[in-house]
């Protein structure tokens, strides 16, 4: 069982004005896990407020993931993977290289993500897309490898094994 955080990045969902439905997918995926989902923020796209809202709900809360959603592709106002970047002790670039593998057997439109996946002190942070639809196919892609990575990253298994 893990702690999970969920931080949507959308200018529209923070004024009250955008039902946050991907929210309700990553919540439906980390039920089926059997995991909990103790922390749920919905931010603006600013840079600076992705950077702080990343490093409080690592250095306040007791989180061992953070799936962000949104601001991930090229518009203007697309700040996730460079604030992700600015906090990240440890960059994990196979979870974001397997999320892009698997969305482009689905749509040619996923290599315009840019999404990030890495490691602050014992928190792993994952980019998703904004999209429900997106979020399904990434967290599907990673999921089944996150369970032992997680178990590393908190200490709660000290060998790998045998896969
Ligand atoms: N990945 C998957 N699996 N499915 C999708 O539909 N949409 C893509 C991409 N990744 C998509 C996806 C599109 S259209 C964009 S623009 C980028 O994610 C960035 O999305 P975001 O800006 O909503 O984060």
């Amino acid at each position: 069982m893990f702690n999970v955080a969920i931080l949507t990045m959308s200018d529209k969902g923070a004024r009250g004005e955008r039902e946050d439905r991907s929210a309700g997918v990553i919540r439906e995926l980390m039920a089926q896990q059997g995991w909990t989902v103790a922390g749920y923020r919905v931010i603006p796209d600013d840079y600076d407020t992705i950077v702080e809202s990343l490093i409080d709900l690592v250095d306040r809360g007791q989180h061992d993931l953070i799936l962000t959603t949104g601001g991930t592709g090229f518009g203007p106002r697309d700040n996730t993977p460079e604030a992700t970047r600015a906090v990240i002790h440890r960059e994990a670039p196979g979870l974001a290289e397997a999320m892009r593998l698997e969305s482009l057997k689905k749509t040619n439109r996923a290599m315009l993500s840019r999404a990030v996946a890495g490691i602050r002190h014992r928190t792993l942070i994952i980019n998703l897309p904004g999209s429900p639809k997106g979020v399904r196919e990434c967290l599907e892609a990673v999921l089944p490898a996150l369970p032992h990575g997680l178990e590393i990253l908190t200490g709660r298994a000290v060998e790998c094994g045998k896969p």
